[in-house]
Order: C-alpha cells, then sequence, then structure tokens
C-alpha cells in the first residue's frame, strides 16, 4: 500500500519535469557548441565585423541588414538558406540544435 502511494508520488514528479523541459524551447548552453559552426564567420562577443556581420545584440537590433525584423522565423530562415556567401545550414543543423542555437543568440 505504501510503496504503491510513493510509487504514483514519483510518476506524478517526472511527469511535471517531463513537461516543464519541454515547454522550455531550446538550451542556450547548447547552443553555444552548435555557435562554434557560426564563429568563424561572425563575431558574438564584440563588433568586430569578420566575413559576415557581428551577431552580437543581435536580437535587440530593429532590423536586419535584410531590413527583417529580427525573428526565431526570420533568423531560422536565414540560417536555413544562407545569405550571399553564407552556406546554408538547413540540412546541417538537427531542429533541436536550431532551438539550442536560437536560445544562445538571444542571450547575445
Ligand atoms: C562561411 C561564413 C559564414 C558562416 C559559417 C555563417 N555565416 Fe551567417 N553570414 C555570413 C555572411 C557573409 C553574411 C552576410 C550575407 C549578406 O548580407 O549578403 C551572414 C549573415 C548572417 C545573418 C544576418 C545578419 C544581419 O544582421 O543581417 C545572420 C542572422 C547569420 N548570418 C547567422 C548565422 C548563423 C546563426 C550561423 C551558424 C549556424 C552562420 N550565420 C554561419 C557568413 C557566414
Amino acid at each position: 500500500m505504501i510503496k504503491r502511494v510513493t510509487t504514483g508520488m514519483a510518476l506524478a514528479g517526472f511527469l511535471l519535469s517531463a513537461t516543464a523541459s519541454a515547454q522550455k524551447k531550446g538550451d542556450a548552453a547548447k547552443g553555444k557548441e552548435v555557435f562554434e559552426q557560426c564563429g568563424v564567420c561572425h563575431s558574438h562577443d564584440t563588433d568586430e565585423k569578420k566575413m559576415g556581420p557581428s551577431l552580437k545584440g543581435l536580437y535587440k537590433k530593429a532590423k536586419m541588414t535584410n531590413g527583417q525584423k529580427p525573428t526565431d522565423a526570420s533568423i531560422l530562415a536565414i540560417v536555413n538558406k544562407g545569405k550571399g556567401t553564407m552556406p546554408a545550414f538547413a540540412d546541417v543543423l538537427s531542429a533541436e540544435e536550431k532551438d539550442n542555437l536560437l536560445a544562445f543568440l538571444k542571450t547575445l
């Protein structure tokens, strides 16, 4: 009897934490590792221009160079399709890696 109650509570706790982690989209710490693939061409902690423009404060900008407001969708579109000499990452990164990457970009 006691054992059944304990098991039930542990299960409830597990379900709660599983829901909580599913709601939090993207892990910025993991995204920093994904960003290593962008870091050759983009700085993230200085305004220095490398091959591409610095991505420091990307989400805080009013507009990107293409005139669009930086949002998850507009940034993901650039990452997926590439831009100018920037390669496309649509098939290079998984959906989870892209979520993590966007979470990291938001911290810049
Ligand atoms: C080989 C170099 C290279 C790599 C790797 C690269 N980029 Fe770029 N990126 C560029 C260049 C060059 C531009 C500018 C293109 C243009 O405007 O014609 C650019 C533009 C951008 C822009 C638009 C910035 C703005 O203000 O308009 C974003 C956002 C971006 N890159 C994100 C990323 C992310 C995220 C990654 C990693 C997944 C990445 N890039 C990897 C070269 C690169």
